[in-house]
Order: structure tokens, then C-alpha cells, then sequence
């Protein structure tokens, strides 16, 4: 059967874990050949080998978003290895927790430069190509932190809000060349943040982090990979400029308890 990314290409930023591997797998399935790249080489490799096993063409690099360096090496490996580059998932983004006032220099300016800059690499370096090609499809991975303000999450707020202004503009200035971009906006999704805090410690957060949202369970990493791929494709031939809230119903609350009566 026909997959809906059939003889696509398509780079994924840190496709070897979580958000990125599941999309990684998704775009196999679909049928698109897929550059893996991620600041780490063996978990991108790990995913290419994966992926390979099962038919799928995937080449892995080592890299780091906030380079520009890195970006136009990856770009360069999907047409070096494929021919050309239909879709760029430009998920790579981090988070620190603390207060603003305690945030220092360095800790702000890395979260910036990874979350919001590298988006912007990716699309700076990935928007020629598409329009020399007339056609593209990007999704930025944006959070429902960047719709909304978290405790402690300042730079990650920031930079994350930037991500979905900075994809309307690039809708706006490419929709005329043919390239659509939005991007996913993920409530709490259970990847690896919930796993290196160590088991009793995951399934504690996993239960917080779950209870938060109306569907009372934290997201899967398939769940975003689905919405992913259906915008990556030309199922989504119409959508540009949007943002997609996947989030098990968290930001559909004001925050406000229950009124007596509604319970
Ligand atoms: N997990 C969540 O709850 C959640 C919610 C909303 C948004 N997001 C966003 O989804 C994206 C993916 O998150 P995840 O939870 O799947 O992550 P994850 O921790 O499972 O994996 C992140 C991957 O990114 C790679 N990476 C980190 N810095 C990088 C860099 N500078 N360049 C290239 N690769 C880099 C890491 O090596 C790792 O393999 C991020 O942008 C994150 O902010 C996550």
C-alpha cells in the first residue's frame, strides 16, 4: 500500500529519541527516505540501524542545531545521499528549570540558541533548497509552553513562543514557493525527560505530569509522530501558518478549579 510520504525526503532534528525517533519510524513506514540527525551520533545511528533492518532508507549524523555549520552539513547529507529535501522536522529543543531571577547568562543563552535559533537554521538553510525545488513541507516543534507560561521554565517559554511566531512569518514569506510550514504544539509527552529520572521517580512524574491533562495521561511520542506525518504530507495541502495543539486537552482549560455543581 501506497504510504502517504511515498519518495519523499525528509530530515528529522534529534530523530534518535522520543519525539524525533518515533516521527523517524513514522516517516519510514510512510515511505520517505530520512536524514536522522542528533548531538548524539550512537542514538541517531541506533534509529538508522533500526529503521534499516526493516527495509527503510535512513542515513544518521552527529550534530548540533545551534550551529549553522551542522545545519548546512545535514542539509547537504539529504542531498548528497537522496537527492533532494521535501520535509525538515525541526524538533531539536531544550529546556532548564529555573526562576528568571536565578537563570544565569549562559543558561538562558543556551536554551535560546538551541530551541529558537536552531529552528531558525533549519529554516534558513532549508527554505533555498525548497524553493528552488518549488515545493516543501516544515513542522517545528513548538510545546503548549510556548502558548502558555510554566514555573521555573522561563527561557524555555520564550524561546518556544518565538518558535511559533517565527513559523507564521516563514508561512507567510514561503507560501507563494510552494512550502508550507506550521508546527505541532505537544502537551507532556512521555519520552525521555519522564525515563533518566530513574523508575520510581519516571512513574511519579509520568502520574503528575498525566493528571494534568484532561485525558489524564501524558501524550505518547506516536501521538505527535502522527501529526507529524500528516502535515508533512500532501494530505495537509492547505495548511500553513498553524499551530497544532496535541495535548490531550490541556491548554482547552483555563486553569480555574471546578465551580461546586460541576464536578
Ligand atoms: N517531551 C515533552 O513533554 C515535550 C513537550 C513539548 C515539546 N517537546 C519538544 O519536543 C522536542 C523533542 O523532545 P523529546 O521529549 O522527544 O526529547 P528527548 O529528550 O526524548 O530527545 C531529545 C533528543 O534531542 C537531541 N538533542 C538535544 N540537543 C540537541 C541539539 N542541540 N542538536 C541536535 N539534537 C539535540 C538529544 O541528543 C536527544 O536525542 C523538543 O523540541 C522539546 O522541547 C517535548
Amino acid at each position: 500500500m501506497a504510504g502517504i510520504l511515498d519518495n519523499k525526503v525528509a530530515i528529522v532534528t534529534a530523530g534518535g529519541s522520543g519525539i524525533g525517533a518515533a516521527t523517524v519510524r513514522r516517516f519510514v513506514r510512510e515511505g520517505a527516505a530520512v536524514v536522522i540527525a542528533d548531538l548524539s551520533g550512537s542514538r541517531a545511528e541506533q534509529v538508522r540501524a533500526e529503521v534499516a533492518s526493516t527495509g527503510g532508507r535512513a542515513v544518521a549524523l552527529k550534530m548540533d542545531v545551534a550551529e549553522p555549520q551542522g545545519v548546512e552539513t545535514t542539509i547537504k547529507l539529504a542531498l548528497d545521499s537522496f537527492g533532494r529535501l521535501d520535509v525538515l522536522f525541526n524538533n531539536a529543543g531544550m529546556a532548564e528549570v529555573s526562576l528568571i531571577h536565578q537563570t544565569t547568562l549562559e543558561s538562558w543563552e543556551r536554551v535560546i540558541a538551541v530551541t529558537l535559533t536552531g529552528t531558525f537554521l533549519g529554516l534558513k538553510y532549508a527554505i533555498p533548497i525548497m524553493r528552488r525545488q518549488g515545493a516543501g513541507a516544515i513542522i517545528n516543534t513548538a510545546s503548549i509552553s510556548g502558548i502558555h507560561g510554566d514555573y521555573g521554565m522561563g527561557s524555555y517559554n520564550a524561546a518556544k513562543a518565538g518558535v511559533i511566531n517565527l513559523t507564521r512569518t516563514a508561512a507567510l514569506e514561503n507560501a507563494k514557493h510552494g512550502i508550507r510550514v506550521n508546527c505541532v504544539c505537544p502537551g507532556a509527552i512521555n519520552t525521555r525527560v519522564a525515563q533518566i529520572l530513574g523508575k520510581d521517580r519516571a512513574d511519579e512524574f509520568r502520574r503528575v505530569m498525566g493528571a494534568a491533562h484532561p485525558l489524564a495521561r501524558m501524550g505518547e511520542p506516536d501521538e505527535i509522530a502522527n501529526t507529524v506525518a500528516f502535515l508533512a504530507s500532501d494530505q495537509a495541502s492547505f495548511i500553513t501558518g498553524a499551530s497544532f495543539v496535541v495535548d490531550g486537552g490541556m491548554t482547552a482549560a483555563t486553569g480555574l478549579p471546578r465551580l461546586p455543581g460541576a464536578e
